[in-house]
């Protein structure tokens, strides 16, 4: 057998890697997947603890989701939006406005969670360039439309994606503070509605879009909101004729118990991002949705230049529509969504059990997002010297018991598949506690 250790070491870079340690150390080389599983090219099986970063939905190798893509690839494995239309799109764009909240009408495809937000962005801006006249509330300065509406409202912590313009909405010191000089700035607030009608108060006219993580912040560490707030936010954008930008992109697809996380405070965004699980984990496809009144400012003569100048070459991809037109009919075939309620509170309680363990300092958690921090000093909540790796040597841990997971700092994250069976979650966290406990010693 090739030693894809070696080759992988001196051919690939890999993503948020410090290559130095990776080089190192032994590393895990992934060849198969079946239900909830991993395997390696040893042959050795891993529970997959976090859905192969967050996007595995009916399990690894599912035999619809197989098909579909093999039925499409029979047909035609890629035909560009740019000037023609696609047919596996045009049924997923049907569906998507079908499922999403009442106020989204339109689809604009790409390929993964930071393009979804940076499609977001420009169409937020270059709406309200394209608006001439005062909304019926009468902000926005009269006679020069909304042309000053070029900033937005961002959560502290927030991670939005790795391009420029997502980034630039984002909030992440460790991941965001060397770009600075290359960043467009923003407003930024907590989860506090007070300051977040401050903000807008005063800034309205220089705010296109609050974008924000509906519910929890995934890659700040599962930093779960207060119940109300995204309403209220929705409430203050309208209010502030301020555009809503939900990024979905990790929630989305059931993760938080419901489709969508919007629909447990029943909001409807102006804007919709969502990538990830959109095809059941299998192929980088995302979708941007827009309401009607968006779509209908873009709308124009062709030497008017009111068109959205975006696109990606894959942008539209028949095989990812097909696998996302699959993923949607097992959601509706299997009633995953009312199957996930039960393991969601088995999760729930279950977790308690964690804080007996004496670095375990918080528990977060929506539907089947989990964040275990782990801190020094679980009452004042001193944190581990950031060169101890804590949460790495915990992941480390848990794969010699047979389960991968992905920590973020010293965050241990578990968002297994939504098909993982009750024996399944079992498994998963009976060796996350006991990995967590070999670590505390
Ligand atoms: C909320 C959110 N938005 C955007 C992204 C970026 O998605 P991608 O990695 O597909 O670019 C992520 C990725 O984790 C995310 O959690």
């Amino acid at each position: 057998m090739k030693n894809y250790q070696q080759i992988d070491k001196q051919y690939l870079w890999h993503p948020f890697t410090q290559m130095q340690d990776w080089l190192k150390n032994e590393q895990l080389v992934i060849a198969e997947g079946k239900g909830s599983y991993l395997y390696d090219t040893k042959r050795n099986k891993y529970l997959d603890g976090v859905s192969s970063l967050w996007v595995t939905v009916h399990g690894h190798r599912k035999k619809e989701l197989n098909q579909a893509i093999k039925k499409q690839l029979d047909k035609l494995a890629h035909s560009t939006l740019l000037g023609l239309a696609n047919v596996p799109s045009i049924e997923l764009a049907k569906e998507l406005v079908k499922i999403t909240p009442k106020d989204l009408n339109k689809v604009f495809y790409s390929d993964n969670g930071s393009t979804a937000v940076e499609i977001a962005l420009k169409i937020a801006f270059q709406y309200w360039q394209q608006i001439r006249s005062p909304s019926p509330s009468g902000r926005g300065a009269r006679g020069e439309g909304f042309k000053k509406k070029t900033k937005f409202l961002t959560l502290i912590n927030a991670y939005h994606g790795d391009t420029v313009g997502s980034v630039s909405v984002g909030g992440i010191d460790l991941f965001h503070k060397i770009y600075r000089p290359l960043l467009f700035s923003s407003f930024k607030v907590g989860f506090d509605l007070k300051e977040v009608e401050k903000v807008m108060k005063k800034h309205h006219h220089k705010i296109a879009a609050m974008i924000v993580e509906p519910l929890i912040q995934g890659a700040a560490g599962m930093l779960t909101q207060p119940k109300g707030f995204l309403k209220g936010v929705r409430k203050l954008c309208t209010k502030y004729n301020i555009l809503l930008i939900c990024d979905e992109v990790a929630t989305g697809f059931g993760r938080t118990g419901k489709m969508f996380a919007c629909e447990h405070e029943k909001v409807s965004p102006d804007i919709l991002c969502l990538a990830k699980g959109i095809t059941g984990g299998y192929l980088p496809l995302a979708a941007t949705l827009t309401t009607n009144k968006i779509y209908q400012a873009f709308l124009g003569k062709h030497e008017d230049k009111k068109t959205f100048f975006h696109g990606h070459t894959y942008t539209g991809n028949p095989l990812g529509c097909a696998a996302a037109l699959a993923n949607l009919e097992i959601f509706r075939k299997e009633k995953t969504i009312q199957k996930l309620q039960a393991k969601i509170k088995f999760l729930t309680q279950q977790l308690k059990q964690f804080n007996n363990l004496t670095i375990v300092g918080d528990i977060r958690q929506c539907g089947f997002m989990v964040g275990i921090e782990l801190f020094k000093n679980k009452t004042t909540k001193e944190p581990f010297p950031y060169k101890d790796r804590v949460g790495h040597q915990v992941i480390l841990e848990a794969r010699k018991r047979g389960v991968v997971l992905r920590p973020l700092g010293d965050v241990i994250v578990l968002m297994p598949p939504l098909s993982i069976s009750h024996k399944e979650l079992e498994k998963l966290l009976r060796i996350t506690y006991e990995s967590i406990a070999a670590v505390s010693i």
